[in-house]
């Protein structure tokens, strides 16, 4: 099928290269000519495992190509997936101009029939929205079908979510809009289920806000560990091996962050609104994963008695590991908030740093894990890097002038680390 996959964020171009590599011939399009200019020399401008390696055998195969030309796109194109941002307004809204700015465009060019399908996380009746512009604008008998089909990859293993999906999600307003979505999406060989197209927005909006809320009652578990001295890595594990709630997701640590969860948490909380429910639940999923970071803070507190003049070794600072994504890391607040008590902070993260450099001040960012602890009073783990699970930990301790190192992900066993004369926090653990 001949494919136009618009905004090359992390969903657009994970998408654009997974469906040409399934044998579609792909255009992907987007307004930014520098990121283009690096995807035609097939250089990602997101660290996503082996995203890069896909796009160059793609273009290597000419079944993918860049262009910032979105109406040549889409009249050669029969399906039309818009996956451009949606970020939030400062009352929490999603800003759906970008969304709507390509539904003008699209809609002027339809040249035979097409399937718009929206895949950024929108909130529910917004393809209701994209249909009335498409046909506001579209030439007269024009024809389309909107359909919505929510991506559910994650970053950090975006290419095998996509390609391996639990399920792939189709809402659909008529049969041919099915039947051509069903054959593109046949070739994953995953269970299909197809919705209108509401259902379809709001599955996405409930799915993320129930891992939200997963999350969130680990963290609040955890708290209460810490209180009555048990171990929230039993207490999850223990709750994990009921098949009725699962094992995913019930990881405790220092609260969720990145470009999905808070942001779409925030917005579905104000679509609830409007639709005149009010849903506390998700407010108190926002509330403890806000506070989960204080609490990190509190525990370094606790360990080091004074945060003012101390060095912290800051162990990771993207959100989750694999990724270099800083977009609401909790690393940001964190790191904040032991600065406005006085510390001095070293930093290492394998792959975050470009992107961390912008975004906070008076930072010593270091060459590696040692580098940062050298001298610092205290390491903390703010992102579960694999390298980090790795690390001689006789080193870290001879490199820092305290032995001491406080864990927001739980990624050391705590009576190994008292054998080997460590002062160790975690979470969840005391
Ligand atoms: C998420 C959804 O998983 C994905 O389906 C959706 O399409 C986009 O949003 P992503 O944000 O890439 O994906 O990462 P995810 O692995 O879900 O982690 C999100 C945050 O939750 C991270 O900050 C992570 O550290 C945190 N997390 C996750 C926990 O704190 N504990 C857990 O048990 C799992």
């Amino acid at each position: 099928m001949n494919i136009a996959v618009v905004g090359t964020g992390y969903v657009g171009l994970v998408s654009g290269a997974c469906f040409a590599s399934l044998g579609n011939k792909v255009v992907c399009v987007d307004v930014d000519e520098r990121k283009i200019a690096m995807l035609k020399k097939g250089k990602s401008p997101i660290y996503e495992p082996g995203l890069e390696e896909l796009v160059r055998e793609n273009i290597r195969k000419k079944t993918i190509t860049f262009s910032t030309d979105l109406k040549s796109a889409t009249r050669k194109a029969e399906v039309i997936f818009i996956a451009v941002g949606t970020p939030p307004k400062p009352n929490g809204d999603a800003d759906l101009s970008y969304i709507e700015d390509v539904a003008r465009t699209i809609a002027r060019e339809v040249n035979g029939y097409k399937v718009i399908v929206e895949k950024s996380t929108v909130p529910v009746q917004t393809g209701e929205k994209i249909r009335d512009t498409m046909r506001l604008f579209a030439p007269k008998g024009a024809q389309f079908d909107v359909a919505s089909n929510p991506e559910f990859l994650r970053e950090g293993s975006a290419v095998s979510d996509f390609m391996n999906p639990d399920r792939v999600i189709l809402g659909v307003e008529s049969a041919r809009a099915k039947k051509v979505l069903i054959e593109l999406y046949k070739p994953l060989k995953s269970r299909i289920l197809v919705t209108d197209i509401k259902s379809a927005e709001i599955i996405k909006h409930a799915s993320n806000s129930f891992l939200a809320m997963k999350i969130s009652f680990i963290n609040a578990i955890a708290r209460v560990c810490d209180a009555a001295k048990a171990d929230v890595e039993l207490v999850s594990l223990g709750m994990g091996l009921d098949s009725r709630i699962g094992k995913s997701f019930l990881s405790p640590g220092i609260g969720f962050g990145g470009f999905c969860f808070p942001k779409d948490l925030a917005a579905f909380i104000r679509i609830c609104e409007k639709l005149g429910y009010d849903f506390d639940l998700l407010r108190a999923v926002e509330r403890i994963n806000e506070e989960q970071k204080r609490y990190f803070v509190k525990r370094i507190e606790e360990v080091l008695w004074n945060i003012n003049q101390k060095t912290i070794a800051v162990l990771g600072l993207a959100f989750k590991p694999n990724t270099d994504d800083m977009r609401y890391a909790p690393s940001l607040d964190i790191v904040a908030a032991l600065q406005a008590q006085g510390a001095r902070i070293r930093a290492y993260d394998p792959h975050a740093m470009d992107n961390a450099k912008k975004l906070m001040k008076n930072v010593v960012f270091c060459r590696d894990a040692y580098e940062a602890c050298k001298g610092a009073d205290c390491a903390i783990v703010v992102t579960e890097w694999g390298e980090f699970k790795q690390l001689d930990l006789k080193r870290v301790k001879k490199l820092l002038t305290q032995p001491t190192i406080v864990d927001g992900r739980n990624i050391y066993d705590p009576k190994k680390m008292k054998a080997l004369g460590f002062r160790y926090a975690s979470i969840g653990r005391s």
